[in-house]
């Protein structure tokens, strides 16, 4: 059983802080300061996922963030060997293994870590053997939970996408209900707990208030709601939302 503890840690991600910068090819705005600013605004990690085609985040903004955060940095990346060499080369405090497909828009689904074992086994192995905490980013099914346990990863991160992609209702209730049983199942088979994708004020809630949880990646919404009242009180915000959901 994985220990509970009531501090609930937000990792926001920066990815699309980069996202808009490359819209211009240039410097600005630059997600090394973005999470600078996240840190002082209450962030316990940055998040930013280094995709195979650098369509946001560069390798030179890894090596920066690397050397300049003093909050944990969580790796976002696909199972392949380019990749592993630079987790390896930087090592950051986490690695969150994705499921990586060149045309889609976003991480759309979990890691199929069931189907995939055989594949994933040595990528997790070695980064467990570096020191670096390994999440595989999973649907909330318990065969990818136990298929995560089995692979030793000692995390898993909850795609909430579906959760937030659904009006409120029955369908959204439902899925719900499979994010709580799977964060129970997780804590029960001692795999501590994170979850995120999509989440905004308007979804946060409930999910923070799953107290097997220990960590929400954001990213997308705090970026766009930068736009309107800056980054950092975005950021102050969700941390609140977070806060009164698990009290
Ligand atoms: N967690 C993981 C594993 C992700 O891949 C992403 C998106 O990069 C997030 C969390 C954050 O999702 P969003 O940007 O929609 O908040």
């Amino acid at each position: 059983m994985a220990a509970v503890s009531n501090v609930l840690r937000l990792g926001v991600n920066v990815d699309h802080v980069a996202t808009v910068r490359n819209a211009r090819g240039g410097i600005h705005p630059d997600p090394v300061r973005a999470a600078l600013i996240a840190a002082e605004a209450g962030a316990d990690g940055i998040t930013a996922h280094l995709r195979e085609d650098r369509r946001h985040i560069s390798d030179g903004d890894i090596e920066r963030l690397r050397s300049q955060l003093n909050i944990p940095l969580n790796l976002e990346m696909a199972a392949t060997q380019e990749m592993l060499k630079i987790a390896l080369k930087h090592k950051p405090h986490a690695v969150c293994l994705v499921p990586e497909k060149r045309e889609e828009r976003t991480t759309e689904g979990g890691l199929d870590v069931a189907g995939q074992h055989n594949t994933l086994a040595p990528y997790v192995r070695a980064l467990v053997d570096a020191g670096i905490r390994v999440s595989m980013f999973i649907e909330a099914e318990i065969r990818q939970l136990e298929a995560s346990r089995q692979l030793g990863a000692p995390v898993v991160e909850l795609h909430t996408g579906r959760y937030c992609e659904v009006p409120i209702g029955p369908e959204r209730d439902k899925q719900l209900e499979r994010l709580k049983i799977a964060a129970a199942h997780a804590a029960k088979i001692g795999l501590e707990c994170h979850a995120g994708h999509g989440l905004g004020f308007d979804t946060v809630g409930p999910v923070a208030a799953i107290p097997t949880l220990a960590e929400l990646n954001i990213g997308h919404f705090l970026v766009g709601e930068a736009i309107f009242v800056g980054f950092g009180p975005a950021i102050v915000r969700m941390r609140a939302a977070m806060d009164v959901a698990r009290k």
